[in-house]
């Protein structure tokens, strides 16, 4: 794979240089464009070292030109990642202007392009600046980070450049370079468990790992989907180009979803607990010696799916998830009936690997009939099933 990295004028420049080393390392090629506003924060001679390659910064330059022209490095090139993407290279892109040789490149590649923004977090929620990120999704590039943190200007907030390391996965996982039949649509994607507390320290909840729901996100992201995954306590990296809401009860996570809502897509992979302590004590239960065993009441808790199927600002495709451990697909079959929802996803948690494990047996049910994929990846069955959810789409 060949990278042609542009390198934005701002602090997080020097990130740039780490980027490059985990490319290299994995066997990827780099060319880099420094603008001149880059260059003020790292040095070519850095740049080249590490690519191997001289670096271009110049539009006019005869020597650039005359080793390889604008036009001749975007085309060189399967992918055109931007690190750091500055306010300014944003909104060059989103207009079209080509007045230096990155955004002449920009303007002139036919190949997928990686954002990731870097800026002062005022910047960053600038009218002017959302509108050019939205132009930009709309074309088709593809967005990862910011995300919130101290910032280098002393201020907090969203704005800092993706880490290295979660573009170089992300640049690997195809982020980029996977066609976008989901672009310009919404998802919400449930995932991980529910904890429902009893008191301040104890609470109820199950093995749920939320990494089939994770990859799923993930999956539609890369497809274009604008997501938001509505996640239990889990411990998972958020997914690159996915927008993450962290919940714990059900109650919050049925909150999350329709603040999230219109959405054109909704996948409830989460394991919600089906009940949740009717109180919960103000302080710790204490254990009095001679007082017995208390006593836990239970009450339902809403059902999320069903909210989401049957509700207002229904969600054009609705799919569910079931985890059974018997007779899964005459269950499946009944749940699809029950809750409203358009397609489950059955899988037998039975076998012992499937709950907390990397692979899924999983049987399609729709009204249509029921279709069983063999054991795969969570992985691929999330990309499996994103294309599938592309197509019902479109
Ligand atoms: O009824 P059951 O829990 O087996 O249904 C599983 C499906 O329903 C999953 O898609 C799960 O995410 C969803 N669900 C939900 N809210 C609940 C219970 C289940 O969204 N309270």
């Amino acid at each position: 794979m060949r990278i042609l990295l542009i390198v934005g004028g701002g602090i997080a420049a020097y990130k740039s240089l780490e980027l490059i080393r985990l490319l290299r390392k994995s066997g990827i090629e780099v060319r880099v464009i420094l603008t001149a506003a880059g260059a003020q924060f790292v040095t070519p001679l850095s740049l080249s070292a590490l690519t191997g390659n001289p670096v271009c910064s110049d539009l006019f330059s005869l020597t650039d030109e005359a080793e390889m022209g604008h036009i001749q490095l975007s085309r060189a090139a399967d992918l055109v990642v931007v690190a750091p993407a500055t306010a300014d290279l944003m909104a060059k892109a989103a207009n079209g202007l080509a007045n230096d040789l990155a955004s002449t490149v920009l303007l002139a590649t036919d190949k997928p392009v990686l954002m990731a923004p870097a800026m002062n977090v005022r910047m960053w929620e600038n009218a002017a600046t959302q509108r050019n990120l939205a132009t930009l999704k709309g074309d088709g590039v593809s967005m990862i980070g910011p995300h919130d943190g101290d910032m280098a200007c002393g201020e907090f907030g969203p704005g800092r450049m993706a880490e290295p390391a979660e573009i170089h996965a992300a640049i690997l996982a195809g982020q980029a370079t996977t066609p976008k039949p989901l672009a310009g649509r919404r998802a919400i994607v449930t995932a991980g468990p529910t904890i429902e507390p009893l008191d301040p320290v104890r609470y109820l909840t199950n093995r749920s790992s939320g990494k089939q729901g994770f990859a799923i996100a993930s999956a539609l992201a890369k497809r274009g989907a604008q997501v938001t995954l509505v996640a239990g306590p889990v411990a998972l990296p958020t997914p690159a180009g996915v927008s993450r809401v962290d919940v714990e009860t059900a109650q919050d996570m049925l909150a999350a979803c329709q603040a999230a809502l219109p959405a054109d897509l909704a996948v409830c992979v989460a394991a919600v607990a089906d009940w949740r302590p009717a109180q919960i004590a103000p302080r710790k239960t204490k254990k009095v010696s001679g007082n017995g065993s208390p006593v836990i009441h239970l009450t339902e808790n809403p059902d999320i799916l069903m909210a989401l199927s049957r509700g207002d600002n229904r969600p054009t495709l609705v799919v569910g998830f079931a985890a059974e451990t018997d007779n899964v697909e005459a269950y499946a079959q009944a749940k699809l009936i029950r809750k409203g929802c358009d397609w489950i996803i059955a899988n037998d948690v039975s076998i012992a690997e499937t709950m907390g494990g990397d692979h899924n047996a999983v049987s399609i049910v729709t009204t249509k009939g029921i279709e069983r994929w063999t054991r795969l990846d969570k992985s691929e069955v999330a990309d499996r099933l994103a294309d599938r959810m592309a197509e019902s789409l479109t």
